[in-house]
């Protein structure tokens, strides 16, 4: 039977098939450019390995677009028709679970194959980024803590995997250790952007802003030409670093040159960074111009994608600030009204609509009710998943509606309680 380079059974035509998809998971791995045409090259040399259906499936899903969930269930149905091993039948079930949206189901699935196959770095990779967006900050650390017994140099990929050990350590606080992995994992591949973003992160949560900006740009050109639009937001994190500073014009000028310069991007990711990152400069009195405009094009058609709320917030942003106000309707109605049984509709019904509501509110010019609607949900944002940096947005949301609101006595518990949490950033104690 052949076998991936790590060892793990793979149900494929030849060795030329199984080294074929191995070419695609490793740049997947890497957030390369070239994933999509080299997984078309591993059907090329054979159109049934399982796993080849389950990556492509894998893929849409990765992508954020609702409308390609049915892709990702017919790559499901594919790998789950094709003879395979148990390994390879149990990522078919995962796929499927996870295109139908039952995500909790996929990650205890992906946790299940790891107790077997604690190689397997696509099961390790896709229980990293559910248990992340799942707001699972124990399980997003252990997940990797569990394998790593199993890992060692000899083993390809063993890099991402101390970066993936790296970020786990970093969400939850364990700093020291989470730059000491994140270092050592950009020192086996520095164009790796998901440990360089594991350090960077290190770097943000302790307000050493100066040193993060050295550390994008000491490593930017292992990885600028190499890694897909994820490469943004390592820019959008040196942004961060420099409004730490209250350097505004820097971060615009990332914003416009780097990390939003393609106005054309409509991934996820580029809308959230770009969206966050206007709303940070909006509470700095910065004007947008038309940006907000741009990013609200975008974000208009995401109504029905329902795949995290976190998305959704990114998106009302762009949609609120563009008052583009029957988009930002048609965007509350179509949270309101789900029951398709997700794992997720719990969190748009606890969280995601009033955050998403709250702001909508301040977007129309109304900060009493946003503050009273995301007040009352701030400690359960941590459920939207994404990162610490990344959700702090909605707690200087709420800071600039209390402000906004006359709110003094709250405005100043809350500037106290971020400004304890980031003492290094400059920007914390401003608001
Ligand atoms: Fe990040």
């Amino acid at each position: 039977m052949a076998q991936d380079k790590r060892g793990l059974e793979l149900t494929a035509a030849s060795d030329e098939a199984a080294a074929a998809l191995d070419a695609a998971l490793d740049d997947f791995l890497g957030f390369g450019r070239e994933a999509g045409p080299l997984l078309k090259a591993a059907f090329e040399s054979d159109a049934d390995m399982p796993m080849a259906h389950a990556l492509r499936g894998y893929f849409f899903l990765l992508m954020g677009v609702g409308a390609l969930r049915p892709r990702a269930a017919k790559s499901g149905e594919q790998a789950t028709g094709l003879p395979g091993t148990s390994r390879e039948r149990a990522h078919a079930d995962a796929l499927s679970r996870w295109a139908a949206g039952d995500t909790a189901g996929a990650a205890r699935r992906f946790e299940d194959i790891l107790l077997d196959h604690p190689r397997d770095i696509l099961a390790i990779r896709l229980a990293h980024y559910l248990h992340f967006y799942h707001g699972a900050l124990a399980q997003h650390r252990d997940s990797v803590a569990r394998v790593l017994p199993a890992w060692d140099e000899s083993v390809p990929g063993y890099g991402y995997v101390l970066g993936m050990r790296a970020f786990g350590l970093e969400e939850v606080g364990d700093y020291a250790r989470a730059e000491d992995f994140g270092r050592r994992a950009a020192a086996i591949d520095p164009s790796d952007a998901w440990s360089v973003h594991s350090v960077a992160h290190v770097m943000e949560m302790q307000g050493r802003a100066q040193e993060g900006i050295a550390w994008v740009r000491e490593n930017e050109a292992h990885w600028e030409h190499k890694v897909h639009n994820f490469r943004h937001h390592l820019w959008w994190h040196q942004a961060l670093f420099h409004l730490a500073l209250d350097e505004a014009d820097a971060a615009l000028d990332l914003y416009d040159n780097r990390f939003r310069a393609d106005t054309a991007s409509d991934d996820v990711l580029d809308i959230a960074n770009a969206a966050s990152m206007l709303l940070r400069l909006h509470f700095r009195g910065v004007d947008a111009g038309g940006r907000w405009e741009e990013l609200a094009g975008h974000a208009a058609g995401r109504f029905s994608d329902g795949i995290f709320p976190f998305f959704d917030a990114h998106y009302m942003a762009a949609l609120a600030m563009a008052g583009d106000t029957e988009s930002v309707r048609g965007h509350l109605d179509a949270m309101a009204g789900r029951s398709g049984g997700a794992t997720a509709d719990a969190v748009y019904d606890d969280v995601g609509l009033p955050l998403c509501e709250a702001i909508a509110a301040f977007g129309a010019g109304e900060p009493e009710r946003c503050f009273e609607l995301l007040e009352p949900v701030r400690y359960e944002l941590y459920r939207l998943g994404g990162s610490h940096a990344q959700r702090d947005v909605f707690m200087q949301l709420l800071i600039a509606a209390a402000r906004q609101a006359g709110r003094d006595r709250e405005r100043r518990a809350l500037v106290a309680e971020r400004a304890a949490r980031k003492p290094g950033a400059v920007a914390a104690w401003m608001n």
